[in-house]
């Protein structure tokens, strides 16, 4: 296969691509990354010189850079999105642009070039919150915040273009991701970084409000089956079946680091913050995945990798990233810690 994967720079695309490249030697990939400020060619410095790779920075809004890489391709991977919920919370409008109007320049280029395939990267947010039981794939989608809802809008451009077109669709929805290369915004690099710097790790609200944690080569994996093994016109959920509660995340990562408690702070909650997401992976696991990487496992991994690899995000912990934090985190309303 020739595929193109958009968004390829970032955290879970770059895994992809590196994982494409050395388990399936017949295909080549071209990736299309604008480079924002989470994407990163540094990510992709293991395959730079790979003679079945190359590297394109553009826009996937811009059809006429997204045709001419369609008509080179055989598959799209679709990865490219704004995707932290707090900056969606401030400024929702890049969301819906690349989110779903980026979506709708994607699926119309592969219609185009008649593409065999199409994979349309989602998330297990876009069912809102699950305060009980796990979400199946045929559930409504609830998105509470714009990113989730920017996201369930290209899906349902997605479900549109399936049932007008035929379209080749698969869409995966996957859990909340951590590992190496993951922009320090997130929770678990974040806390990471932090917690090496002695700075305070933020635990917003009651810090009670729980995730799924998926080790982002679990991830990938589950994409990557999905591609290859899955039906076109099926969703798939990808989640490793856990509940890790923000406090969790933040004592982990103090004793992992040998930190002290007192590095935990309670700061203002999320607006909207929803408490829980759960999927339920069995159709994904039906055709033969399942996430290989414990948390404990992969905290202990993801750690040691930030730990080795300061030259990669100290640079990325500066400039517009305090002034973001700074507009973010509040004290907590309360003031009460649990
Ligand atoms: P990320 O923010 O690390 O990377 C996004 C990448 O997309 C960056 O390289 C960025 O430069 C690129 N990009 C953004 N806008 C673009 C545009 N208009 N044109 C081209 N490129 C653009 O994100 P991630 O955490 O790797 O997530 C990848 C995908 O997986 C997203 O679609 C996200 O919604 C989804 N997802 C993420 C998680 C998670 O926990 N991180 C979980 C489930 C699903
Ligand atoms: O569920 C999948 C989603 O997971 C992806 O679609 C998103 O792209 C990805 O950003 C992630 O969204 P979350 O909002 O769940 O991830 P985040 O790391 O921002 O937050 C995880 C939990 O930790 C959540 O309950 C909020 C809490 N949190 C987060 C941050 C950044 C804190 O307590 N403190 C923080 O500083």
């Amino acid at each position: 296969m020739r595929l193109l994967v958009t968004g390829g720079a970032g955290f879970i695309g770059s895994e992809f691509v590196r994982m494409t490249l050395r388990d399936h030697p017949e295909d080549s990939v071209i990736v299309l990354d604008k480079l924002t400020y989470a994407g990163n060619e540094r990510n992709l410095e293991s395959v730079r010189d790979n003679g079945r790779f190359r590297f394109v920075r553009g826009d996937i809004c811009d059809a006429a850079t997204v045709n001419e890489l369609a008509n080179e391709s055989d598959v799209i991977v679709n990865f490219a999105a704004e995707s932290h919920v707090d900056r969606s919370l401030e400024a929702p409008g890049q969301f819906i642009l690349t989110d779903v109007y980026g979506t709708f320049v994607l699926m119309d280029a592969a219609r185009t070039h008649k593409h065999e395939r199409f994979l349309q990267v989602s998330t297990d947010e876009v069912y809102g919150e699950v305060s009980s039981g796990h979400s199946v794939e045929d559930d409504p989608l609830q998105p509470r915040s714009p990113y989730s809802a920017s996201k369930a809008g290209g899906e349902l451009l997605v479900q549109a273009y399936r049932t007008s077109y035929g379209f080749p669709a698969i869409v995966t929805r996957g859990s909340n991701t951590f590992g190496p290369y993951q922009y320090p915004e997130k929770i678990i690099p974040l806390f990471i970084t932090n917690a090496i710097d002695d700075r305070p790790l933020p635990i917003y609200g009651d810090g009670g409000a729980v995730r799924d944690y998926l080790h982002v080569e679990d991830h990938a994996r589950g994409i990557d089956r999905a591609l290859r093994d899955g039906v076109v016109g099926i969703d798939y959920n990808i989640g490793a079946g856990g509940e890790t509660s923000g406090i969790t995340v933040a004592d982990t990562v103090l004793r992992l680091l040998g930190k002290p408690d007192s590095l935990k702070q309670f700061v203002r909650d999320r607006p909207g913050h929803d408490r829980r997401y759960a999927v339920d992976s069995a159709r994904l696991r039906g055709i033969g995945w399942q996430p290989q990487i414990a948390f404990e496992e992969g905290m202990q991994r993801t750690v040691a990798w930030f730990v080795a690899h300061e030259d990669w995000w100290r640079p990325l912990k500066s400039g517009e990233f305090w002034e973001f934090y700074q507009r973010n985190y509040k004290p907590a309303e309360s003031g009460i810690a649990p």
